[in-house]
């Protein structure tokens, strides 16, 4: 691939801390017009220019995923389910009416990438390289109509923990006033503009000391959906809960890891209708013993609070991850890093 060199590399961290804050020397750019895509190429890291009417400024016609890599000890590089990210990806640009580019023709592009970046995956535990692949319209006039310029590009960001606190438990504000997605919708797909969506409900959230929302059902407001950027899992009345993918919840690739994982470990898991109800309910009477979210950036995120109006529900132990949520995330740890070996055929290695 072609290979546009940065004159001067920058200086890689001590320390990686924190989400999506710095990013590496190069990044990849395809393009999409005529019909037809470019070839592809590794450029340096810059800002990219756009007319004032692109249609993406005004449209918003754009997806995106994000998926990790690892370094661990042995110098192996690592990285998570890649394939079925890009999966996915196609899957949001069928939404949008985007062209995609072939799934192999994507994952060759982001080893060549990481393969040039590889000095820049941090190795301390809890740190990896978030890879924010992403495509956006850019054709330059105001109709309403699907673009016939596309941009595809992939960006590296050396990266800590999601939440500043790490694996420590996070409070979730049960949402009864926005919604984020609704049947028929784009919830189920990773596009843009449903996080556009719901950065207002979890702005509140947060001035009222929680870390994200759990939204619920865009019809009935009665069936909990997901969080901000997790799934959502429940251990009621010793069975493991979660919502079944209903055509408005993102199908996460970490809720499909850790369904399997548990499976594989002997534990049932129920994917099917979680009423709120049921969740205050069992939060009241002590069937709900823990509640953990799934994410690429969050990997397993404890909740140990969940707030509903005056009512402040305290599940599990205050402060600590449940029983389910650790051995999760030191099974989903282990094989990302290597610790454990891969039997579900999810790494892909790039020595
Ligand atoms: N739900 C939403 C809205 C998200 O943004 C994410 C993050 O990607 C998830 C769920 C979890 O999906 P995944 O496990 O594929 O990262
Ligand atoms: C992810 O987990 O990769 C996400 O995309 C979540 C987010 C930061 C929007």
């Amino acid at each position: 691939m072609k290979i546009i060199k940065c004159e001067k590399l920058k200086r890689k961290p001590q320390v990686v801390s924190g989400f999506g804050k710095i990013f590496t020397d190069y990044m990849y750019v395809r393009e999409y017009a005529d019909g037809k895509w470019d070839e592809g190429k590794i450029v340096p890291f810059d800002a990219m220019a756009l007319l004032p009417c692109s249609s993406i400024l005004h449209y918003g016609q754009g997806v995106f995923e994000g998926l990790k890599a690892y370094r661990n000890e042995r110098g192996e590089v690592r990285l998570f389910r890649a394939v079925d990210n890009f999966k996915r990806m196609r899957t949001s640009c069928d939404r949008l009416c985007m062209p995609f580019v072939d799934e192999s023709e994507a994952l060759g592009a982001l080893e060549e990438l990481i393969d040039l970046e590889r000095e820049w995956i941090p190795t301390e535990i809890g740190t990896s390289l978030y890879i924010r692949p992403f495509m956006f319209a850019d054709d330059d006039s105001l109709g309403v109509h699907a673009a016939k310029k596309y941009k595809f590009v992939i960006i590296l960001s050396p990266s800590g923990a999601y939440y500043s606190h790490g694996f420590a438990p996070v409070a979730l504000k049960i949402e009864r006033e926005y919604v984020r997605a609704c049947k028929g919708g784009t919830g189920a797909y990773k596009v843009i503009g449903n996080y556009a969506a719901s950065i207002k409900a979890g702005e509140i959230a947060q001035r009222e000391g929680y870390d994200q929302v759990l939204w619920l059902d865009g019809s009935e407001r009665k069936y909990v959906e997901e969080v901000g950027a997790m799934n959502i899992f429940f251990v009621l009345g010793g069975k493991v809960v979660t919502p079944a993918l209903n055509g408005s919840i993102l199908p996460g690739i970490t809720r499909d890891s850790v369904v399997k994982l548990l499976k594989a470990s002997g534990v049932t898991v129920e994917e099917r209708l979680v009423s709120i109800d049921e969740i205050t309910d069992g939060a009241k009477s002590g069937a709900l013993t823990e509640i953990f979210g799934t994410g690429t950036a969050a990997v397993i995120s404890p909740v140990d609070r969940l707030g509903d109006g005056s009512a402040d529900y305290i599940v599990g132990k205050r402060g600590s991850a449940g029983e389910i949520a650790g051995m999760l995330f030191d099974r989903l740890t282990g094989i990302q890093t290597g610790r454990l070996s891969d039997d579900f055929g999810w790494i892909t290695r790039i020595d």
